[in-house]
């Protein structure tokens, strides 16, 4: 079957066309336009107007790259949450029309699980622990008993947000993660800063300002290597204490701050230290895009998971605990 999913929970607004043919994931599109702000953060209301400005031509760009017209479609997905109410919005109401308009089937998903099963599915990944880190969201998930619990998490605000934070105060562009990234690898020294994990869960507002506080008294290349080395630590060691209790050996990366070597190379060591596998998909799949949407559509479609217009409503706060994962034995 082919799908086509809508992703709009926060900066993107993106549209993914899927097919399941031999039982794989083959993304035929995964268009989308996203939000840059040079200063600041995500206006809710802004997002809403550019979401709805681009929703027509990142459609129209998605089907003509998979070559396929609306009448393919066999299912319209979408992201029901978690995410920001205004920006969320614009991708229901997209998805409810286009399946209202051309009588296919909607089924609102979840952003994380969307984010854990194209991650599976194209790395090849059974049963892994998964390290979600994006800007709003920092989570250590795992799959249990009809569930993907979250085994620990950020208790403030996400890793990348702690990244483009930091950056700023830097004067570092937008994303800063890439800039800061290659700054850890120029240190000359270890400026000690907070180390937050509470229980399994991780805090990063105290590591924010205390190296906020020490900006003009040590190197940037100092301060970055520091704030990175200890907020990736913790994610590490948390990380760790999930395999270790699960008993799982597989380890996968995503979300946008997957894209920091430094964080690949901890996780790594921590892997081969335990004999388990590291995955991490494509970049361009790790970021918020619709290509997962569309895939976790068809995933949930094929479990005999059915959803009404009247159902359809968005859930800015929906945790990735929430969801029955009727798909996996
Ligand atoms: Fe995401």
């Amino acid at each position: 079957m082919i799908c086509c999913g809508i992703e709009s929970t926060a900066h993107t607004f993106g549209v993914g066309i899927v097919s399941d043919e031999g039982g794989k994931c083959n993304i035929l599109a995964n268009e989308k336009h996203s939000v840059s702000t040079k200063e600041g953060g995500l206006i809710p209301r802004e997002l809403a107007q550019h979401h709805c400005k681009y929703a027509l031509p990142v459609l129209k760009n998605a089907l003509k790259k998979a070559k396929a017209k609306l009448e393919d479609i066999d299912l319209i997905a979408f992201s029901q949450g978690p995410g920001i109410g205004n920006a969320l919005r614009v991708g229901a109401v997209a998805a409810r029309s286009l399946a209202l308009a051309n009588e296919k089937p909607l089924l609102g998903v979840n952003h994380c699980v969307a984010h854990v099963e194209i991650g599976k599915a194209l790395t090849g990944a059974k049963d892994p622990i998964v390290v979600y880190v994006s800007g709003a969201n920092t989570q250590i998930i795992g799959y249990e008993t009809g569930r993907y619990r979250v085994f620990g998490e950020t208790l403030d605000i996400g890793l990348g947000n702690l990244l483009d934070s930091f950056g700023r105060k830097l004067g570092l562009g937008f994303p800063a993660g890439p800039v800061l990234d290659a700054m850890y690898f120029e240190k000359k020294k270890y400026v000690p800063l907070p180390y937050t994990v509470k229980g399994m869960d991780l805090a990063f507002s105290g590591l924010q300002t205390a190296a906020g506080q020490k900006i003009g008294k040590e190197s940037k290349e100092d301060l970055a290597y520091s704030l990175l080395h200890n907020a990736f630590a913790m994610v590490t060691e948390v990380s760790e204490r999930a395999l270790a209790h699960t008993e799982k050996d597989e380890l996968l990366l995503t979300g946008g701050v997957a894209a920091s070597k430094a964080l690949r190379k901890m996780l790594e060591k921590m892997c081969n230290a335990r004999s388990c596998k590291f995955f991490v998909p494509p970049f361009g799949v790790c970021v918020d895009q619709a290509a997962m949407i569309a895939w976790l559509g068809i995933v949930e479609f094929r479990a005999g998971n059915r959803m009404q217009v009247e159902e359809s409503g968005i859930d800015p706060r929906q945790r990735t605990d929430a969801i029955e994962v009727n798909w996996l034995g």
